[in-house]
């Protein structure tokens, strides 16, 4: 059986890395968890939201043993990566903003972070900043609303017109403002997985600035993991999992369905669903 991964996320955003991971690695089983019961994590407490991830990926990786967990979710990795690495005893690839990517492609000096508000006041963000941004002024944006967004609108065929309105009212005055400034801010971080499902319309609206995420590097880092993964001939199984198990997330799967057959899906079992959601 070929090797099998497993991308998690909150949401559909993780599935723009697990994208990437199929592209390039498309003989690996890839198996995608999202945390549906407990969406959207960038406006939860860091305690809560600690346990949550190590309790829903520790019994994940018990019930579904892949050899690579992937991270998905910049506010989970953000928060919660050494603890995982702690309990967990397989490879934990964690994605993060791609402030060292942005930061050395950028001659001007200026480059933005789109993330959720979590990941965006999180002092992980700020180490990232100071060890490889210092030369760059560095200007922050928290949306939990482009979260939902990317949410809905992979479940919806709305009028394209209408995103992009949405999109240019909510982001306008923060990248023309930068944009304006000097030196001009040429380069915005996706630093949350959602975001990338949105590029087509941002690189539409914005098309001045380069949009940068971290979907590649983990694709490449997940194939060092598992030498030969690249080269596997036949093709690897699709499977997508979430943990409410009151709502199929459609989107996930029609999404999933457009890379190939998706061969299992489901929710995880019923101790993952957390009966006291309201409390997290
Ligand atoms: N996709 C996630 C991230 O990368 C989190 C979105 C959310 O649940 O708020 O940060």
């Amino acid at each position: 059986m070929n090797p099998s991964v497993l991308v998690f996320d909150s949401g559909v955003g993780g599935l723009s890395v697990l994208q990437q991971i199929r592209k390039r690695s498309p003989g690996l089983t890839l198996n995608y968890l999202m945390d549906s019961a407990a969406f959207p994590y960038g406006i939860k407490r860091d305690e809560v939201l600690v346990k949550r991830v190590l309790d829903v990926c520790q019994a994940a990786v018990d019930e579904l043993s892949p050899g690579v967990l992937v991270i998905a979710c910049n506010t989970a990795s953000t928060l919660a990566l050494p603890a995982l690495r702690e309990v967990l005893n397989i490879p934990v690839v964690g994605v993060v903003p791609a402030i060292k990517t942005a930061a050395s492609h950028c001659s001007s000096g200026h480059i933005g972070l789109l993330a959720t508000p979590a990941t965006v006041n999180r002092s992980y963000t700020d180490d990232l900043i100071r060890d490889f941004a210092g030369h760059c002024q560095v200007s922050r944006f928290g949306s939990s609303e482009l979260v939902r967004w990317a949410e809905e609108w992979l479940l919806n065929d709305e009028p394209s017109a209408q995103r992009q309105a949405q999109l240019r009212e909510h982001l306008k005055s923060w990248i023309e403002h930068n944009s304006n400034t000097v030196p001009a801010m040429s380069h915005v971080v996706l630093g949350c997985t959602h975001f990338p499902l949105l590029r087509e319309q941002l690189e539409q609206l914005w098309p001045h600035i380069h949009w940068v995420d971290s979907g590649e590097a983990i694709a490449r880092r997940v194939a060092s993991l598992l030498p030969g993964s690249e080269e596997l001939s036949s093709k690897g199984a699709l499977n997508c999992y979430w943990t409410d198990r009151h709502q199929v997330p459609q989107g996930a799967i029609n999404y999933l369905s457009a890379l190939s057959d998706v061969i299992n899906q489901g929710c995880l079992g019923p101790d993952f669903v957390i009966q006291d959601i309201e409390s997290v």
